[in-house]
């Protein structure tokens, strides 16, 4: 049985000669047990008639905010939840724009600014346009928000000129989609626990020492671990992000002694524990109990204590049938201090992101990450979205060969 059947999947339709081929991988779709809603948009009508969508569908294809006859309204948000996933194709450096900058002036775009579900796109155009500097920056930040493009080929072009731009080919959109399927719930059944943000030191009431950490990665892990079938935990210290999936499990926390006694009520339970917080190291060994006050002449002191080291705690009470995954966030020397984390804290494995690497790092939407495990094992990955980082990581734990 495909690992697409009973999926329900958005099939996009915009403007381009390509379209044509859309109705093969509808059929594909289709046979593969998959119930397939087309949205086209107006220009998308152009070159495919609805009348074909719909047979092969056996649904009205909806193009417009309202049926016209009985004004009927779509709604965006019932299908961007319905969905399991949305696939653009072909998808036009208009689109790919409008998504970019979250213009929803039509319904397909609407629907994707709605969209829970992972969003493939399968861009087609002419090479000049596909090479422009901003479709390559549209395609950059429909990357970074997490998108998965589905890279056009090389070949002849309805322009007659031959280059990149050429849609991928229906069985190779078919394909991508069943792998991102089939990958599925490899985490079923299984508590995942994760450490994510910064964690707060507090020296008075208004104070504290705290880091620059947006949780964005952690956060990342979560949703991927989420879609994957495991229940999630987060562990969080105070920041701005919540995850995407409604089922993660967040449980806030301010210092790292919090952080760390939340994690050990989860942790007995967790096949998988990732320490993706970036914990301060030291905190005040007192706090005030009301504002310091500003002395005219004297500069206060503030004495710190060393803050427990929650990868540590977790290593050393680690079975042998948990998988402990710890963070080393690098300036310098950055293989050797990871390894060396990797040892002392007794994790499974590190995941190296360097400060030195454009994109890294804090607060960024993307990340440039190697992974090492014991034993001298070591995989890089190029500059990719979070999202994408997250699924990498999941699949280096899992056994998954990783996509490099
Ligand atoms: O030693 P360092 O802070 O660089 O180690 C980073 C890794 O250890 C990260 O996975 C981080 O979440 C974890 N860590 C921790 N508790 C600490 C310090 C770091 O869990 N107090």
């Amino acid at each position: 049985m495909s690992p697409l059947s009973g999926k329900n999947i958005v099939l996009g339709i915009t403007g381009g000669i390509a379209a044509y081929k859309s109705v093969t991988l509808l059929r594909l779709l289709v046979k593969a047990g998959a119930e397939v809603q087309v949205i086209i948009t107006p220009n998308g009508k152009e070159f495919i008639t609805p009348v074909t969508l719909s047979s092969l569908s056996g649904r009205p294809v909806i193009s417009e905010f309202f049926t016209a006859n009985t004004g009927e309204w779509h709604s965006h948000v019932d299908l961007g939840l319905w969905a399991d996933a949305m696939v653009i194709a072909p998808a036009t450096a208009s689109t790919m724009a409008k998504m970019a900058c979250g213009v929803a002036d039509n319904m397909l775009v609407t629907s994707y600014l709605s969209a829970r579900a992972p969003v493939f796109v399968a861009p087609a155009m002419d090479l000049d346009m596909m090479a422009h500097p901003a479709t390559v920056r549209n395609i950059d930040r429909l990357r970074a928000d997490g998108v998965h493009i589905i890279e056009p080929a090389e070949g002849e072009l309805a322009s007659h000129l031959v280059g990149k731009g050429r849609m991928e080919e229906p069985e190779g959109i078919f394909r991508v989609l069943e792998d991102y399927f089939s990958a599925g719930q490899d985490l079923a059944g299984k508590t995942v626990l994760i450490t994510a943000g910064p964690t707060y030191e507090r020296i008075d009431p208004v104070r504290f020492i705290g880091n620059y950490s947006s949780g964005k990665m952690g956060y990342a892990l979560a949703d991927e671990a989420a879609a994957r079938g495991a229940r999630v935990v987060v562990v969080s210290g105070p920041v701005a992000v919540r995850p995407e999936n409604p089922s993660v499990d967040v449980r806030h926390v301010e210092s790292a002694c919090e952080m760390l006694a939340e994690c050990e009520k989860v942790f007995p339970e967790a096949y998988i524990a990732i320490m993706a917080a970036a914990v301060a190291d030291y905190a005040p060994v007192s706090t005030a109990a009301s504002k310091i006050k500003r002395e005219r002449d004297e500069v206060p002191v503030i004495h710190l204590k060393k803050n427990p080291d929650i990868a540590a705690t977790l290593g050393q009470a680690k079975r042998g049938d948990q998988v402990l995954v710890g963070f080393a966030l690098e300036t310098d020397h950055e293989l050797d201090n990871a390894a060396d984390k990797l040892r002392r804290k007794n994790l499974d494995m590190i995941v190296l992101n360097s400060l030195r690497d454009a994109g890294a790092g804090f607060g960024t939407d993307t990340n440039k990450i190697t992974i090492l495990r014991p034993g001298g094992i070591r995989t890089e990955y190029p500059l990719k979205s979070k999202k994408e980082v997250a699924r990498d990581i999941l699949d280096n734990i899992t056994g998954k060969s990783p996509l490099v």
